[in-house]
């Protein structure tokens, strides 16, 4: 397996431990500082944990990223599960279908240098998100 493009099912828990724990560990390879590293660590986090809570399943893919001597990490989080009917009302913080926090979509945003959400009803959700090192 090529150690800098990494491809997680999302099939349990245990799964998204294991996501959120490589997230961490690409981003001190690429020299992030550690409170960096742990901000894209909870952001995986919090976004492959929507993908197994509201879709019951889905992949993580996370990648280095090289554009001229900017170096970081882009993750992406997909899954095939029922889509998000209002995206705006979704990221607000508070807002959840789960009776929960709500925070999940807005922290990660928020910890992400670049946060994307690609969702239609019945088809599922990708979210693509990055960091980049100082
Ligand atoms: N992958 C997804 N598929 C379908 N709906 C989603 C997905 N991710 C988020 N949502 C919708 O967006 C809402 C907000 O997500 P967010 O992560 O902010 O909060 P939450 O998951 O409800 O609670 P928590 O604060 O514990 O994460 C969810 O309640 C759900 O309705
Ligand atoms: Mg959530």
């Amino acid at each position: 397996m090529d150690e800098d493009d990494v491809t997680l099912l999302l099939k349990s828990e245990v799964d998204v431990l294991r996501a959120r724990k490589e997230g961490q560990r690409l981003a001190r390879e690429l020299g992030m500082t550690a409170i960096d590293s742990v901000k894209v660590a909870t952001a995986v986090s919090e976004i492959a944990s929507n993908a197994l809570f509201h879709a019951r399943e889905g992949s993580v893919n996370l990648r280095m990223l090289c554009s001229g001597n900017r170096r970081g990490l882009s993750v992406t989080v997909a899954d095939r599960g029922p889509g998000i009917a209002d995206l705006e009302q979704a990221m607000r913080d508070g807002f959840s279908t789960r009776n929960s926090l709500g925070i999940g979509l807005g922290a990660a945003r928020r910890m992400m240098d670049d946060f994307e959400v690609n969702t239609e009803i019945g088809r599922g959700t990708t979210v693509t998100m990055a960091k980049w090192k100082d």
